[in-house]
């Protein structure tokens, strides 16, 4: 069932996400299934569609610890989290900044708040980590960046009060989601539409042609089930070969993020659905 709720009063993603889906929403409206009890995002990121859409029941996972880490914490101790991150708004600079990114210690509180704060002062928002699993985004350009969105914070935390949030790999959702009481909807890192536009956003974990095809392999069988099962990926005939067997929409979308500025700009993308 989709609830439209005024924006205002509404809980949306408190992290900045590479590939968040908070622009494409209104074209996704339409392909909701109408009736399910159970919803999981096997790619959380940023959460877009899952604040639109605040089902009941839901099962929130990402391959990122630390992001799964800030989610709980949002969820469980949103007042502690919001005076650690008005702490770090206080202290914010440059210095501040890089002394923050190189160290990583702490309770997972005070990492769901550094987590936070690097989120939003950092360049674009972008979450990637050297090969010794160190967070090495440089500081962005903003001139007041809003490091501890209180009002979001909360939002966020109760929306996500009833929720089962827990690292896992995407392949992990096929051992529980079962038959037409399931919705999933799969937000993996896109396939890159050229040689150039490969973007490792999401740093260690490689997203190479073979996840994308275990991912069909697990669309395909989760459809057998029953399961409604919607995806989002790049436009592109590797994506539409893989999955010429079920409905292809093209939605329209804008490319923030890309090496080559003259690569941003308007361009398609395809929202696939088994039902
Ligand atoms: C395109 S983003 C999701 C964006 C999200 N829908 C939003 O609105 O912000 C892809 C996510 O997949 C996660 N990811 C990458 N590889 C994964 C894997 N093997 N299993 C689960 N999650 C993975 C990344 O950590 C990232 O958060």
């Amino acid at each position: 069932m989709v609830i439209q709720i005024p924006k205002e009063t509404s809980p949306r993603p408190f992290l900045k996400w590479a590939g968040g889906k908070s622009k494409l929403i209104q074209q996704y409206i339409p392909y909701f299934p109408n009736n399910y009890k159970n919803y999981y995002e096997p790619f959380l990121g940023g959460g877009a569609v899952f604040f639109y859409l605040q089902p009941n029941k839901a099962i929130l996972t990402d391959i990122n610890a630390e992001l799964i880490n800030t989610y709980c914490c949002v969820r469980d101790n949103v007042n502690e989290l919001i005076l650690l991150l008005k702490e770090h708004k206080e202290r914010h600079n440059r210095d501040y900044y890089y002394t923050i990114r190189n160290n990583s210690a702490g309770t997972d509180l005070e990492k769901a708040a550094r987590f936070i704060y690097l989120n939003k002062t950092c360049f674009n928002g972008l979450y990637r980590v050297n090969s010794q699993g160190n967070f090495n985004v440089p500081l962005g350009r903003y001139k007041n960046p809003n490091i501890c969105p209180e009002d979001l914070l909360r939002k966020a935390s109760k929306a996500l009060y009833k929720s089962d949030i827990k690292q896992q790999n995407f392949l992990d959702v096929g051992n529980y989601a079962t038959n037409s009481d399931d919705f999933i909807y799969f937000d993996p890192p896109y396939y890159p539409i050229s040689k150039t536009s490969y973007f490792t956003a999401y740093s260690k974990y490689c997203f190479a042609e073979k996840q994308q095809i275990q991912l069909r392999e697990l669309f395909a069988k989760l459809a057998e089930r029953g399961v409604k099962v919607m995806l989002s990926n790049s436009d592109c005939e590797f994506i539409r070969k893989l999955y010429s067997n079920f409905n292809i929409y093209t939605v329209s979308a804008t490319r923030a993020i890309n090496s080559n500025a003259k690569k941003r700009g308007n361009i398609t993308e395809v929202l696939i659905t088994s039902y």
